[in-house]
C-alpha cells in the first residue's frame, strides 16, 4: 500500500482497491475524471500516423494530461519529445524519459530556470524567448552551468500573446546566435487564435496564414546564413491544415489526447474521440433542475456559447447553465423518472486541460472497468 503524506490530496479512490473495477462501482467517489483508454490510445495513433504521413515531427504537448504515463504511451507511439509550459511541468515530466523537452515559455527569473538544472545539463531541453531581456537571462543561465542551451525564437502568427512581428524576427534570431551559452535552435508559433474563429473556412485561413508566417520567416533566416534546425507550429486545431511541404518540421498538438467540446467546435475531433468525462453524482433535483457535485472548482469557469460549462452524456441538449464552487445546474426536458438523485452522471468537458490541473489522479476506464490510476505528476505546477 502506498503511504501518502498527511497533507495529500484526498483521492477519488482509495489506495488499497485493487483494480480492474466496475466503473459504476461506489467505490469511486465523486467527482472523478475518467478516460476511455481505447480513445486515447486511438487519439495517439491518428495524431501520430498524421504526423508520419506529413513528415512532421511529433511533440506532444503535455499540458493537457500532464501525466508521466500518458506521455510514455505518446513517446512510444512515435512521439520525438515532448512540448510543456512550465520549468516545474518540465522537471515532473522529465520521469516520461523524453530526451527533448520544448519550454514553450519565456521564461523570466532564476528561480524558474534553477528547475531546469538537470535537464539543462543533460542537453535535454530547449527554450524559447520573444526579448532580449529572455534571452540575456538565459545566456546567464547557460553560462552559470556550463552549458550550452537551445533557444527557439517565438514568432507571434497573430494570437497577439507573446512572440516578436514575424518582421523582428532576424533581430532577435541573431542576437540569440551571438549570446555566450546559446544556439539558436529555429523558431516556434502558438496559433491559439484559431479558437477565435468559428467557421471552418476561417480555421484552414488561420492555419495556411501560420504555415505562410512561418515558411517566409525561416527563408528569411537561411538567407541570412542561420540555420533553423526547428520550426514547430500546429495545434490540435491548425495541425490539420498543415502540410509537410510547408517548411514546418514539427508540430505540437496536446488537446487531441482527450479531446474536448471546444476542439469539436472547431472541427478537430467528434464527440465519440472526447475521451475525459467527469463522473458525477446528482445531488439535488427540483423540477427540471438537476444538480451534481461538481462545480466550478472541478469543471472549471470555461463555457462556450453552444456547450455552457459541458454536456451531460444521455441528455441530449442539457447544458449547465449554472456552476457554483461545489454545485453545478443544469435542466433536464421530462425529469420525472429519467434521473434521481443519487444516480452517476458523466459530464464532457469544454477544456480538458485545466480540469486535468485540478485532479490528483484520473481513472483509466476500458470495458466498463476501471483497469488503469493515471497520476496527474504535474497537477498545479504553474511556477
Ligand atoms: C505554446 C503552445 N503550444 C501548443 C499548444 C497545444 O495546443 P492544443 O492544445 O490546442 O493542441 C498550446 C496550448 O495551449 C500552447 O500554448
Amino acid at each position: 500500500m502506498t503511504v501518502r503524506s498527511a497533507n495529500a490530496l484526498p483521492r477519488p479512490l482509495a489506495d488499497e482497491v485493487i483494480l480492474p473495477m466496475e466503473a459504476d462501482s461506489l467505490e469511486l467517489d465523486t467527482p472523478a475524471v475518467l478516460v476511455d483508454l481505447d480513445v486515447v490510445e486511438g487519439n495517439i495513433l491518428r495524431m501520430q500516423a498524421f504526423a508520419d504521413q506529413e513528415g512532421f515531427r511529433l511533440r506532444p504537448h503535455v499540458k493537457s494530461h500532464k501525466s508521466v504515463a500518458v506521455a510514455r504511451r505518446q513517446l512510444q507511439a512515435g512521439a520525438m519529445g515532448i512540448c510543456v509550459s512550465s520549468a516545474s511541468e518540465a522537471a515532473a515530466m522529465a520521469a516520461s524519459g523524453a530526451e527533448d523537452v520544448l519550454l514553450a515559455y519565456p521564461l523570466v527569473g532564476s528561480r524558474k530556470m534553477d528547475r531546469l538544472d538537470e535537464l539543462a545539463v543533460s542537453g535535454r531541453v530547449t527554450v524559447v524567448t520573444d526579448s532580449e531581456f529572455v534571452t540575456e537571462g538565459y545566456s546567464r543561465y547557460a553560462k552559470s552551468l556550463g552549458t550550452v542551451l537551445p533557444v527557439l525564437v517565438e514568432v507571434d502568427t497573430g494570437m497577439n500573446r507573446v512572440g516578436v512581428d514575424p518582421r523582428s524576427v532576424a533581430t532577435l534570431a541573431l542576437d540569440v546566435a551571438r549570446s555566450d551559452g546559446l544556439r539558436f535552435a529555429g523558431i516556434m508559433t502558438h496559433a491559439g487564435h484559431a479558437h477565435d474563429v468559428a467557421s471552418h473556412a476561417d480555421i484552414v485561413r488561420v492555419a495556411r496564414e501560420e504555415a505562410a508566417i512561418m515558411g517566409a520567416v525561416r527563408e528569411e533566416l537561411e538567407a541570412l546564413g542561420l540555420e533553423v534546425p526547428i520550426v514547430s507550429a500546429g495545434s490540435t486545431i491548425t495541425s490539420p491544415y498543415l502540410r509537410g511541404t510547408d517548411g514546418i518540421t514539427e508540430i505540437r498538438p496536446g488537446t487531441y489526447v482527450y479531446n474536448d467540446l471546444r476542439t469539436m467546435g472547431r472541427f478537430a475531433c467528434t464527440a465519440d474521440t472526447i475521451a475525459a468525462s467527469m463522473l458525477s453524482t446528482v445531488v439535488s433535483i427540483n423540477g427540471d433542475r438537476v444538480t451534481v457535485d461538481a462545480g466550478s472548482k472541478t469543471l472549471t469557469t470555461s463555457r462556450d456559447e453552444v456547450h455552457g460549462y459541458g454536456t451531460v452524456d444521455g441528455f441530449a441538449g442539457a447544458a449547465f447553465t449554472r456552476l457554483s464552487e461545489e454545485h453545478g445546474v443544469f435542466s433536464v426536458a421530462a425529469p420525472s423518472g429519467s434521473i434521481a438523485v443519487g444516480d452517476r452522471v458523466r459530464i464532457r468537458p469544454i477544456h480538458v486541460c485545466v480540469w486535468m490541473d485540478l485532479q490528483p489522479e484520473v481513472y483509466g476506464v476500458r470495458g466498463g472497468k476501471v483497469v488503469e490510476r493515471i497520476n496527474v505528476d504535474a497537477m498545479r505546477h504553474s511556477l
